[in-house]
């Protein structure tokens, strides 16, 4: 099979560019639907991903993790803030542009039941963009066949229904539609969350694969440090709408140094890493109707200051990484 090169590895600029997004959701009140607050999903997150790099995305649930990959993914309305492909901004992408932009960044959800069409049959859902995109060259059959072959399944799953798999067999349907179109970027929301471990291994193995053939870039979103640490070259922890640390996944695992990464860490267990210094999280992530003033993690921090309740901290450069942190 032919090695295709998506991104051009000449290029110096990321393949993605997130600047200062925010994505608030109003919530309405009365008669009139005032706007009476806003939810703060995301909350001036920035980050870079690189051609054939996979950014791993960490954090509790709620922190906004989904909405920063739906906002990325152009589901969710930017409140402020910037996405660029390729150095383009997405916000000044005419419809034609906006529909190309959609072959090039797919996505992964956590469970295929629901994301994959039950009254579709497999050959119709795993070529469904390609029909859409007219890229049907010889048949759709020999398109769905090399899909299938590319994600470890057998031909015989072409006219079978999803729900006559196993949860494995379904992600890697759910993957082989999202890399019919030779994407650059895709976007995994928990997609191997709902699996056993041992399934885990294997589709995440299958991503790394495809990954290397196809010079992919991945935003690997999950709750779960364990698996992300398993395949992501950078992370960037999520705390309430914001990053706190980001860097090369290697020395965040090994020493974090933000205290809720530090926290994140000690409660899973990472393969080839003791931890003596255990701190152990305090109560549940705050609402993001009203985050806590200051930095958004110190009601839970075990080494807040005076500073921390009244200052909100940048991200600075602290050995190799970003770190918000008062401490740093
Ligand atoms: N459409 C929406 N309208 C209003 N609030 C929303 C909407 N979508 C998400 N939220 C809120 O935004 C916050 C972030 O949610 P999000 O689903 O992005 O978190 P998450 O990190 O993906 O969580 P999980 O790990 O549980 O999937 C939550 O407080 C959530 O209730
Ligand atoms: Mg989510």
């Amino acid at each position: 099979m032919k090695n295709v090169k998506n991104c051009d590895e000449t290029k110096s600029g990321p393949l993605l560019r997130v600047v200062d997004l925010t994505t608030w959701f109003p919530v309405k009140r009365g008669f009139f639907s005032k706007t009476a607050a806003y939810v703060r999903a995301v909350d001036g997150v920035s980050l870079e991903i690189h051609c054939g790099e996979t950014l791993g995305l960490v954090g509790e649930s709620g922190c906004g993790k989904t909405t920063l990959g739906r906002t990325i993914l152009g589901l969710e309305k930017t409140t402020k803030g910037d996405i660029l492909l390729d150095g383009y901004s997405m916000s000044q992408l005419t419809p034609k542009e906006m529909n190309l932009l959609r072959q090039r960044v797919q996505v992964i959800f956590q469970d295929p039941m629901s994301s994959l069409n039950p009254r579709m049959t497999v050959i119709d859902i795993i070529t469904e963009g390609l029909v859409q995109f007219k890229k049907i060259e010889v048949s759709k059959v020999a398109h769905a066949n090399r899909l299938l072959a590319e994600v470890g399944l057998s031909e015989d799953a072409l006219y079978r229904f999803p729900h006559e798999f196993s949860g494995g067999q379904r992600q890697r349907i759910a993957i082989a539609r999202a890399i019919s179109l030779r994407p650059e970027l895709v976007i995994c929301d928990e997609a191997v969350s709902a699996l056993d471990v041992s399934i885990q291994a294997q589709v995440v193995n299958l991503l790394k694969s495809l990954q290397e053939r196809y010079h992919l870039s991945l935003l690997f979103i999950s709750h779960d440090l364990s698996v992300v640490s398993n395949i992501a070259d950078r992370t960037a922890v999520m705390y309430l709408g914001r990053i706190v640390e980001a860097g090369n996944t290697a020395d965040i695992v090994r020493a974090p140094l933000h205290p809720y990464t530090k926290a994140l860490i000690a409660a899973v267990p990472v393969p080839g890493v003791s931890r003596r210094d255990r701190v152990l999280l305090k109560g549940e992530i705050p609402s993001s109707l009203s985050p806590p003033p200051g930095c958004p993690f110190h009601p839970r921090c075990p080494e807040v200051m005076p500073v921390c309740s009244q200052q909100e901290p940048v991200a600075k450069r602290v050995d190799g990484r970003e770190v918000a942190c008062h401490l740093h």
